[in-house]
């Protein structure tokens, strides 16, 4: 074969590559002419070819199934002995005037007796202080340290590594100023208006779980629930970090009895960008949250997979490998062969209510194919007679739908007051509480 030949042949291969696989370097797609077509997985198809047509069946049939893929192919699959972990609970403070006497105050350290590499996470509640009878709660992890959530002087400064850190954490002997970021993520959480709703609220700071970067589960909980610890070698399909949180967001519900205040039975899981991603996770994989609320999760939460628009498969699985299973970034040029897209997440949450936040300027996290995947959930919320959003149209700004609630805000990427009065409206409504 001579040299032009060869050289022919390449082009022609390279002409051949996927969309995405050849734009990997380029800039993020924002046309929406160049999102790409695509078909999704039905969520009412079962992988044998069998329609389901109730809710029994989806609940028999079709939702293990989709959540099983996921497991598979997205999120990874938890080892038993995470299933299997139970937590210990030991509350270290009540304070009963908290917030300038609007808020009882807990803190809570839950950790592994059966795994104790893993140092365990505090949890901080609030709750109204004159609720007088088991109020409902927001539960979610945070990005800072819960002393990053308010500004009261007693919440400790978390000493674990806050990620990109803008805030010199203590060594050799220097002193820390990583108090200058008490308060940090207070505009995010509204503590205090949310005891002025009624609300409770717990969270804990998700690098307690698993510190978010490649290595970071070896100080997590996947490091000290594995057998072989540090010398774990992941196998293709098992858990990553996104499934390490959302596990901690259900171990921090499981310790919610130690709070008499709050009642379990009305936990809506909240989170943030790859928080958000977690909430959703952790809405699929356990049933007890009852809301589920994901704001401007983006890629690998509520957008979908199969858009090339912001942030692609092929971005996310190269920055962020260790959040998802090992499997994941051999999709990347050739998403529709994913027997998932993140419509089927939002769907393993029906009945339940769910909301999805965006923002107009956060783009990256595709907040049209934020809508599309709840719009595209809406034929399983129709099993149980309940509606979701009203049709495939990207309404703009604004705030829509019933049992799948979207919303989208002027500004961006960030959680913001608007998006706690529309997920605080949502709750109200469903639960029922004025
Ligand atoms: C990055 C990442 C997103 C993620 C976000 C965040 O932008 O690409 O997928 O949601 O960080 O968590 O803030």
């Amino acid at each position: 074969m001579d040299l032009r030949t060869l050289f022919t042949l390449g082009t022609l291969f390279l002409g051949c590559l996927p969309v995405s696989a050849a734009s990997s370097a380029q800039e993020p797609n924002y046309d929406e002419e160049k999102a790409g077509s695509y078909v999704l997985p039905d969520p009412l198809q079962c992988l044998n070819g069998s329609r389901v047509a109730t809710a029994k069946e989806w609940e028999q049939e079709r939702r293990p199934e989709i959540l099983r893929l996921f497991e598979e192919h997205v999120y990874g699959v938890r080892p038993q002995s995470a299933l299997q972990a139970r937590i210990r609970v030991a509350v270290l403070a009540r304070e009963p005037e908290a917030l300038q006497g609007r808020a009882t105050r807990y803190r809570i350290r839950l950790d592994l007796p059966e795994a104790p590499r893993w140092a365990g996470l505090e949890m901080l509640a609030y709750v109204p202080a004159h609720a007088t009878a088991p109020v409902p709660f927001f539960l979610g992890l945070n990005f800072e340290g819960n002393h990053a959530v308010t500004w009261e002087p007693s919440i400790p400064v978390n000493p674990g590594r806050i990620r990109d850190s803008q805030w010199r954490p203590p060594r050799n002997g220097v002193p820390s100023d990583w108090e200058k970021s008490r308060g940090s993520e207070y505009s995010r959480w509204l503590p205090e208006e949310l005891m002025d709703a009624g609300f409770g609220l717990v969270t804990a700071y998700y690098g307690d779980i698993e510190p978010d970067w490649a290595e970071g589960w070896k100080s997590g909980v996947r490091g000290a629930l594995s057998p072989e610890g540090e010398g774990t070698k992941w196998r293709g399909n098992e858990w990553g970090a996104i499934s390490a949180w959302a596990w901690g967001l259900s171990r921090m519900l499981d310790a919610v009895p130690a709070i008499p205040e709050l009642d379990p039975s009305r936990c809506a899981v909240i989170g943030h960008s790859r928080l958000g991603k977690t909430a959703l996770w952790a809405g699929a994989t356990d049933p007890r949250f009852s809301v589920v609320i994901s704001n401007d999760s983006g890629e690998g939460g509520a957008a979908l997979m199969r858009r090339n628009y912001g942030e692609t498969l092929e971005v996310i699985t190269r920055r962020f490998p260790h959040w998802f299973a090992g499997g994941l970034a051999g999709f990347v040029g050739r998403e529709r062969e994913l027997p998932t897209d993140q419509h089927l997440l939002v769907a393993l949450m029906a009945p339940r209510p769910v909301a999805i936040g965006s923002a107009e300027e956060d783009r990256w996290a595709d907040p049209r194919g934020e809508y599309l995947s709840g719009w595209h959930a809406g034929a399983v919320y129709g099993l149980y007679g309940k509606q979701g959003l009203p049709g495939p149209d990207w309404p703009g700004l604004g705030v829509l739908g019933d049992a799948v609630q979207y919303h989208l805000r002027q500004g961006p990427h960030d959680l913001t007051r608007e998006d706690w009065t529309h997920y605080l409206a949502f709750c109200r409504r469903h639960w029922g509480v004025r």
